[in-house]
């Protein structure tokens, strides 16, 4: 579904990704982690066609970066660290916009219905919460509210860069949740960048570790917690107390 091949993004002052390999089976949640600074982002921004890498080739759904960019642009939902928001419009515009932006003109009624619909699966009221506007929201809801905003152009493919960052251990498993859920209910293929252990744990079927512009690790959670590779161990031990 997702096949990259020695991707290498080079920023002027030595490679972050070097000659990168990854991929992602149809339907299956792989998580990214390592240290800050580690190319993590870069690595999404490339697979949504935001940043041009020096050499490599990105396949995703059969379809080739950067000639089938728009292809596949359409088929893609992002979710960022910021949840970036337009705080002039309300939740229920911010959603609005997303489909008013891809260019399929829907009725007004019908329009309304795949809004609700969004803000339904992450657990926002359409009513009580459609009407309010960014400012008022917690930092959880503003995650809701990206990702209602990326699932209501039902995309098959998200990719979600820290969505759990800033929230506490409670509203962290709430968004893994709704990860798992969009996951399983839409059949996408998800891609997740996360510093979180246990959200990556929970949610993944694959957790790959990037160091030095390459992945040093790939498996399953339950492997990642049992590696012995230096810097996951060192990762492992700052997360226990
Ligand atoms: N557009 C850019 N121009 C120049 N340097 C950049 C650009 N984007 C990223 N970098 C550099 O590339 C490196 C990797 O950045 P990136 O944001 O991908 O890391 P990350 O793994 O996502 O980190 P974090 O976990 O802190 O979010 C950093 O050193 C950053 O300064
Ligand atoms: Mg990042």
């Amino acid at each position: 579904m997702i096949s990259v091949e020695r991707l290498t993004v080079d920023f002027g002052q030595g490679p972050i990704l070097d000659s990168l390999n990854f991929s992602v089976a149809p339907g299956e949640i792989s998580a990214i982690m390592g240290l800050s600074g580690g190319g993590k982002s870069t690595l999404l921004r490339c697979l949504s066609g935001l940043i041009v890498p020096q050499a490599g080739t990105i396949t995703i759904c059969d379809r080739q970066m950067p000639q089938d960019l728009p292809e596949i642009r359409s088929s893609m939902g992002m979710v960022f660290q910021t949840s970036a928001l337009f705080d002039s419009l309300s939740v229920y515009q911010n959603v609005a916009f997303a489909i008013r932006r891809r260019g399929t003109p829907q009725q007004k009624e019908q329009l309304s219905q795949t809004i609700h619909q969004a803000l339904n699966v992450v657990g926002l009221d359409p009513e009580e919460d459609g009407v309010k506007m960014p400012s008022e929201l917690s930092g959880g809801m503003k995650k809701r509210v990206g990702m209602a905003r990326a699932i209501v152009l039902e995309p098959k493919i998200m990719l979600y860069d820290e969505p759990t960052t800033g929230l506490d251990p409670i509203s962290t498993e709430v968004i893994d949740g709704l990860i798992s859920k969009i996951n399983n209910e839409a059949k996408t293929t998800t891609v997740l960048v996360s510093h979180d252990v246990a959200s990556c744990c929970r949610t993944a079927d694959r957790i790959w570790f990037l160091e030095n512009g390459t992945f040093t690790f790939c498996g399953s959670p339950s492997e990642f917690l049992n590696s012995k590779t230096p810097a996951i161990q060192n990762m492992l031990r700052s997360v226990r107390f």
